[in-house]
């Protein structure tokens, strides 16, 4: 694998869906993809999120509603990929919430329950209700957006933590099920990223000294490629930063 000698002019005409292209890590693969000539659908919980993307990219840019708690709005999603473009060639499941921070003894069980259903029950759905679209594509590609507290479990990072943990699990458990099939399925662990989420977690934090998200993408845009063929495998996108042009 040798990212550096990617070509990106061939990374066009691709249809892509990134959950939470509203702001920070989605918002940066969104408009990479875009810039470079795929069709992206990109979501938000409020569609007015996306009016920057859509006023930016007249073309190609399909603003979709995407409430992760809503097992309806998830499976309203899913039917209007279906119908628009019966195939997709790329998932990026990135949307998610970072719930309480803290020691589990001061945790609340609805915040447990509601950081567990968006972060993992309802990425689960979703795979699950896109499979079809994916089975579709030549080549298909699901990126599973995890972290680092997924890989190692850590004290006061609670169902976040959990739930990427289970992520990363059932990464594994799709691409063996997956395998004989022309859909890979990996874990991209994006690393410090100067995001809201981040802030909210580390509000002390000096974000101009870590990497900013339109950094990071250069291991997402191999894995969406047709160059990549690894599958049930685990990234850091840091490992990554600078071996693109973009
Ligand atoms: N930043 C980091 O340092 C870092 C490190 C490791 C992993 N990550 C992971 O990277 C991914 C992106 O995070 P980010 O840092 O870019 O966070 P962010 O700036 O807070 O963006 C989160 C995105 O998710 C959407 N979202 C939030 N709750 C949602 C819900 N209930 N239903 C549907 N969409 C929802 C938001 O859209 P709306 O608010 O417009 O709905 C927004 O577009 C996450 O999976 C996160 O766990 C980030």
């Amino acid at each position: 694998m040798d990212i550096g000698k990617l070509n990106l002019q061939y990374l066009k005409s691709k249809t892509i869906l990134v959950t939470g292209a509203s702001r920070g890590i989605g918002l940066a693969l969104t408009e990479k993809f875009l810039d470079l000539g795929n069709i992206v659908i990109g979501t938000s919980r409020d569609k007015s999120n996306l009016e920057s993307l859509t006023n930016k990219f007249e073309r190609n840019f399909y603003p979709e509603q995407l409430n992760l708690s809503s097992e309806e709005s998830i499976k309203g999603l899913c039917k209007a990929i279906r119908d628009k473009f019966q195939k997709l060639d790329v998932l990026i499941l990135n949307a998610g919430v970072l719930g309480e921070v803290g020691p589990i003894k001061n945790s609340s069980y609805k915040s447990w329950c509601e950081t567990i259903n968006v972060n993992l029950n309802s990425q689960y759905l979703l795979i699950k209700s896109l499979l079809n679209c994916l089975e579709e594509s030549k080549k298909a590609s699901i990126i599973v957006v995890s972290s680092s507290v997924g890989r190692s479990p850590r004290s006061n990072w609670g169902s976040y933590s959990v739930s990427k943990a289970s992520m990363e699990a059932l990464t594994l458990i799709l691409s063996q099920e997956l395998e004989e099939t022309s859909i890979t399925v990996n874990s991209v662990n994006p690393g410090a990223t100067a995001t809201k989420m981040r802030k909210e977690a580390l509000p002390n934090e000096d974000q101009s000294k870590i990497p900013q998200p339109k950094d990071i993408i250069p291991i997402f845009l191999y894995l969406a490629s047709n160059e990549a063929t690894e599958n049930g495998e685990v990234f850091n996108a840091r490992d990554f930063i600078g071996l693109l042009n973009y």
